[in-house]
């Protein structure tokens, strides 16, 4: 039985009854005596769960035509590659990129070793504790990438720049979070594990129209158009990682969608925000007008107190609100399945905490 606060910044907590139901499908999957995970994925079983996931996708997100939608495998961070791979021209290619934090990093990392990378905005001289904005994009690279929401340092973009370019987005841990204007990018990636799923899926969200016009040979698993010609389906899927993501959409669809999930999670933060800045012993970590609605960062002002309050968030039930080594403090993750009530255990603790 899973009875934690799980605060983990992912993998992370998913809800109860889809962790339920996944758990029977390895058991018994749709009352046929095999196991989700024995069966092949070209049964029309798998494939009707394959086309579920990508029109709950569509439908949630409310995505315009001519895009595809694709279940692929190696992680965000093989996007990290395939972005430029499949966008940056060969001859003289040219990306713009905001550096907001370890993962944009690694995503500038992968994009310098195929062309010349130009950081238009960087919050690294204040250890990426804020958003930088009023960047101005060149109108000739081939594409702006940016990060929505910053895991590890707890900022989130609020409002997207308008872009003379194509425009992409990691989105790995605040997609589904909240509404966007999916017709504003040109591609939006995010691994499955935050919002979404299991770890082992990346979600590709791609405008038909934008592929092909490298000029690079490209290999053919690096390749959007390999992915979008056979339906998210030339190799074998990740088909566990696929259900259960199938399973989650679902779940957020029943409740009333982005709409309803938007104003759960703006809750949550509030919750959360208002308790660390009315507790004299914390402090938030992120600029306040970029505080990520996803991952709350915060340390505690006097840091005698920090055995005897990890003591007392452990005896509450709570796990994995140890901060990222790189920040320090805590991080308290409140992906969509967090429920309102495990943000109430954490802010009483906190509160119990200055009483002593
Ligand atoms: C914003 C962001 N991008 C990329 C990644 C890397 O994702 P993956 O582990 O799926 O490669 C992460 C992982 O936490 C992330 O938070």
């Amino acid at each position: 039985m899973i009875k934690k606060h799980n605060f983990s910044a992912g993998p992370c907590v998913l809800p109860k009854d889809v962790i339920q139901k996944a758990s029977e499908s390895i058991m018994n999957f749709n009352n046929n005596s095999l196991s989700l995970i024995e069966i092949s994925h070209r049964s029309k079983p798998f494939v009707d769960v394959m086309e579920k996931a990508r029109s709950l996708v569509k439908e949630l997100l409310e995505i315009p035509e001519g895009y595809s939608v694709l279940f692929l495998q190696g992680g965000a961070s093989l996007e990290f590659l395939m972005v430029p791979l499949n966008l940056m021209k060969k001859e003289n290619g040219k990306a713009a990129y905001t550096n907001t934090g370890t993962w944009a990093k690694k995503s500038i990392t992968e994009a310098k070793s195929l062309g010349e990378v130009i950081v238009v905005g960087d919050s690294s001289d204040k250890n990426y504790n804020y958003i930088p904005k009023g960047y101005k994009i060149p109108k000739d690279v081939d594409y702006f990438h940016c990060t929505s929401n910053n895991t590890i340092f707890g900022t989130q973009i609020k409002d997207f720049p308008e872009v003379p370019s194509l425009m992409v987005c990691d989105m790995s841990s605040d997609i589904f979070s909240r509404k966007i204007d999916v017709s504003k990018f040109d591609l939006i990636y995010a691994g499955a594990q935050k919002n979404m799923g299991p770890a082992g899926t990346t979600l590709v969200i791609v405008k038909d129209e934008i592929l092909g016009k490298t000029g690079r040979n490209i290999s053919t698993m690096l390749d959007y158009n390999t992915h979008i010609s056979k339906d998210s389906m030339f190799n074998t899927p990740p088909v566990f990682a696929i259900y259960v993501s199938m399973l989650t959409l679902q779940w957020l669809k029943d409740h009333g969608g982005l709409d309803w999930i938007e104003e759960i999670n703006k809750q949550k933060a509030e919750l959360l925000y208002n308790e660390i800045d009315r507790n004299p012993l914390f402090e938030g970590v992120a600029n306040n007008e970029d505080r990520s609605f996803m991952n709350v960062t915060f340390t505690l002002t006097d840091q005698t107190k920090s055995e005897q309050f990890d003591q007392m968030w452990v005896a509450a039930g709570i796990n994995g609100l140890i901060g990222h080594r790189s920040v320090g403090g805590y991080r308290a993750s409140i992906y969509n399945a967090l429920t309102l009530e495990s943000v109430n255990v954490l802010v009483e603790t906190m509160k119990k905490l200055e009483k002593i």
